[in-house]
């Protein structure tokens, strides 16, 4: 008999088709009542196919589930799964890692190169005819600047690798110093000071919630400029919002906010922002080999055999 899969979010197609072959699926998004129809199947629900933005896998939704066995994230990140709950009901939790690396660092340098040398801007200025009334107004360059990395995870040494080929400095903050050549700062607030770009790349989470406030900010600079591919919820949106109306940096290049999909109405008005809805890994190739990831994590978990890529719970 098939198990039961209940679906937050779809796979794409492919992935889907065989996720639907292989098991019964509810697809939660599709349902008019979702509470009535986990109700419904609760007793049958063997998995759970989550999203950081589907609703949240809630310590409630982890216990209505009395057969729940394994919680497959299609993500790196899984801030929306309540890993201690997971833990307590002996649930085993998945991600998937490694596939989206080089996507979601791409995401950094083009929001840097985008920021730096207003090159959005620069599509505007051609396609509205200012080119014909004078030059374009001077942006700012790559090279020799220092890029301070804040999470130096896989994510993080991507984007690293990438910006020291644009003949950067990088330096980075973490919780703990990596067995890496890239100078390690232990407090934040200096290496945004002695940084020109503040990138972030850490896990979200309760841990890095609000890690960046005005502070923060002031001393990244009136010639900096911050690049989020992390969460929304890292930045204290507020204090951003204060900064860039200031000039205390110089702009922003974000494909993450703190109220997904909705961005701050000032923030669209500004131009010293570059905005991207949420993309890191939003490419064919990689969202492909994400689900991918998900359905052997799944046939891994029900086979008995070890989970490609399990996360570490909270105990
Ligand atoms: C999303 C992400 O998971 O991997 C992560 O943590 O934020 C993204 O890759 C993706 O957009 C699917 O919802």
């Amino acid at each position: 008999m098939k198990r039961t899969v209940l679906a937050l979010q779809p796979l794409l197609d492919n992935e889907m088709q065989q996720l639907s072959d292989d098991y019964n699926v509810i697809r939660l998004w599709e349902a008019n009542d979702p509470v009535s129809t986990i109700k419904q199947h609760a007793h049958d629900v063997q998995a759970i196919l989550s999203t950081y933005n589907s609703s949240g896998v809630s310590d409630r939704l982890i216990s209505a589930l009395p057969n729940l066995e394994v919680i497959a994230q299609f993500g790196v990140g899984y801030d929306n799964i309540d890993l201690v709950a997971a833990h307590k009901h002996g649930i085993a939790v998945t991600n998937t890692p490694d596939v989206l690396t080089d996507d979601t660092a791409d995401v950094a340098l083009y929001l840097m190169l985008n920021v730096a040398r207003r090159a959005v801007e620069a599509d505007m200025f051609v396609r509205v005819g200012r080119w014909q009334s004078g030059a374009m107004p001077l942006s700012t360059s790559l090279s020799g600047k220092t890029v301070g990395i804040v999470g130096l995870g896989q994510i993080g040494q991507a984007i690293a690798q990438r910006a020291a080929a644009f003949n950067t400095t990088i330096v980075y903050h973490s919780r703990s110093q990596k067995d890496v050549a890239y100078k390690y700062y232990d407090d934040l607030e200096n290496m945004a000071r002695d940084c020109d770009f503040l990138v972030l790349a850490c896990a979200g989470g309760e841990q890095t919630q609000d890690l960046i406030t005005y502070k923060i900010l002031e001393a990244l600079g009136s010639k900096g400029f911050l690049i989020n591919i992390a969460r929304g919820s890292v930045v204290n949106e507020e204090d951003l919002l204060i900064a860039l109306r200031n000039q205390t940096i110089a702009g922003a290049g974000l494909d993450v906010f703190a109220n997904e999909p909705d961005v701050p109405a000032e923030m669209i008005k500004m131009d010293n922002v570059v905005l991207s809805p949420h993309v890191g890994s939003a490419t064919i190739e990689t969202r492909s080999k994400m689900g991918q990831l998900v359905l052997d994590n799944l046939s891994a978990h029900f086979e008995g055999e070890p989970l490609l890529s399990p996360v570490k719970l909270a105990g």
